[in-house]
């Protein structure tokens, strides 16, 4: 199966312990405290949109894109009924552009770090910066090396993943240990990361 028939696969059995039904708490802690200002803004990897959503609620113009179609039903259906300006795409982020753009905030909770080589990584984030204005934001969560090993769950990044990767195309603004916002009774362990898309990416 591919991977992207192996996401769809999990929408449709609804194997998805990271669909929590609320926005992540590391995003709105950082979009509200920092604060980041309203704009145009893309999730990557969305999911069924309750982070798009909640930066919607917040005012921002959001483009939210996943490679999965039942999880863009999924997410349409949610933003539907309201009048949030927030449009959902089917999209692969490693091959497709996201109209819209540019955008100056990029947020993906768990996208980043599903891929496995630090080439498909490195092309994610040359992806970013290139739907980015010039000094654009790009918020992501990903799954943490620092937790312990287990045969399920996210990804387990460790720092030096993180910057090999998006080092070429951003400044590291913060890279804070945290952990997911979670259903389960031990939250797995994440690294939150806020960069800024340098002047020469
Ligand atoms: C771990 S899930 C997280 C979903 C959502 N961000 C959330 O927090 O609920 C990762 C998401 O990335 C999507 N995804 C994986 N590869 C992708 C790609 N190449 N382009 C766009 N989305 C992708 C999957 O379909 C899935 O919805």
């Amino acid at each position: 199966m591919s991977k992207h028939n192996r996401w769809e696969e999990r929408y449709k059995i609804e194997n998805t312990p990271w669909d929590v039904g609320k926005p992540d708490f590391n995003l709105t802690s950082i979009v509200t405290k920092r604060p980041i200002g309203v704009c145009k803004a893309l999730e990557i990897g969305c999911g069924t949109g309750d982070n798009a959503v909640w930066l919607a609620h917040r005012n921002f113009i959001v483009t939210g894109s996943d490679v999965s179609d039942i999880a863009i039903q999924k997410a349409i259906e949610k933003a539907s009924n309201t009048d949030l300006k927030c449009a959902f795409v089917v999209a692969d982020f490693l091959k497709d552009e996201i109209s819209g753009a540019p955008f100056g905030f990029i947020f993906d909770r768990g996208c980043f770090h599903s891929f496995d080589s630090d080439k498909e990584r490195k092309r994610f984030a040359e992806n970013v910066a290139s739907h980015l204005e010039k000094g654009g934001l790009w918020l992501s969560i990903i799954g943490s090396a620092d937790d312990l090993p287990r045969d399920h769950g996210p990804p387990r990044r460790t720092a030096r993943d993180i910057v090999v990767a998006v080092e070429p195309c951003f400044v590291i603004l913060s890279l804070h240990s945290s952990h997911f916002d979670s259903n389960r009774p031990r939250p797995p362990k994440a690294w939150v990361c806020l960069m800024q898309k340098r002047n020469r990416a």
